[in-house]
């Protein structure tokens, strides 16, 4: 398994793999949009034998804070850690490029985001309630907080 930065030919895969891991969110992501955002930063996982991609996530930098955007794996290729390899590639490019705060917000139900973040270092800092419009679901807030000296650490 390969991670690499997006590329404009895998904005159709990873719409598809959108689609595949968030069925229920309308509209859903332009990752056209989202490749053309100059704040925006993807990350994509490519199976080495096949090219094809089975996992992505992004983040979205402005000044010192950076705000997780997405994740995704395909169903048939979770908990082999291949989400945790996107995040920490996120995690240390926006740090590289001067985020010193990571924000992101989940779904209150999704426990297995929740465990891959806090794995993380994430920790909660409270819910904002009904966030998504689709079924008024609560998001939890989480974030890493790094000192100035400590972009390595995290
Ligand atoms: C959440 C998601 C991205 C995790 O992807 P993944 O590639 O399976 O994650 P990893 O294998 O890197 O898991 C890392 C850790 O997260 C936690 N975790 C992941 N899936 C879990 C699950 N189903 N139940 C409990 N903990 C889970 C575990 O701590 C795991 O470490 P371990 O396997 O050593 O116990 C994946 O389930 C997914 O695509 N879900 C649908 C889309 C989604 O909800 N994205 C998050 C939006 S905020």
């Amino acid at each position: 398994m390969i991670i690499r930065k997006m590329e404009e030919k895998d904005i159709e895969e990873v719409s598809s793999i959108d689609r595949i891991c968030f069925p229920n969110v309308k509209p859903p992501i332009n990752y056209r949009a989202e490749f053309e955002n100059k704040i925006a930063t993807y990350f994509v996982a490519e199976e080495t034998d096949s090219s094809s991609l089975v996992a992505f996530g992004g983040y979205w930098r402005f000044y010192d804070e950076a705000d997780i955007i997405t994740i995704a794996t395909l169903p048939d290729y979770r908990r082999q850690h291949i989400a945790s390899s996107i995040l920490r590639h996120l995690l240390d490019n926006s740090i590289a490029s001067g985020a010193t705060y990571i924000t992101l917000e989940v779904r209150a139900s999704n426990i297995p985001a929740q465990k891959l973040y806090e794995k993380f270092g994430f920790q909660v800092d409270g819910i904002r309630k009904k966030y998504y419009i689709d079924n008024q679901e609560d998001a939890v807030l989480m974030s890493i907080k790094l000192e100035q000296n400590d972009t390595n650490n995290a």
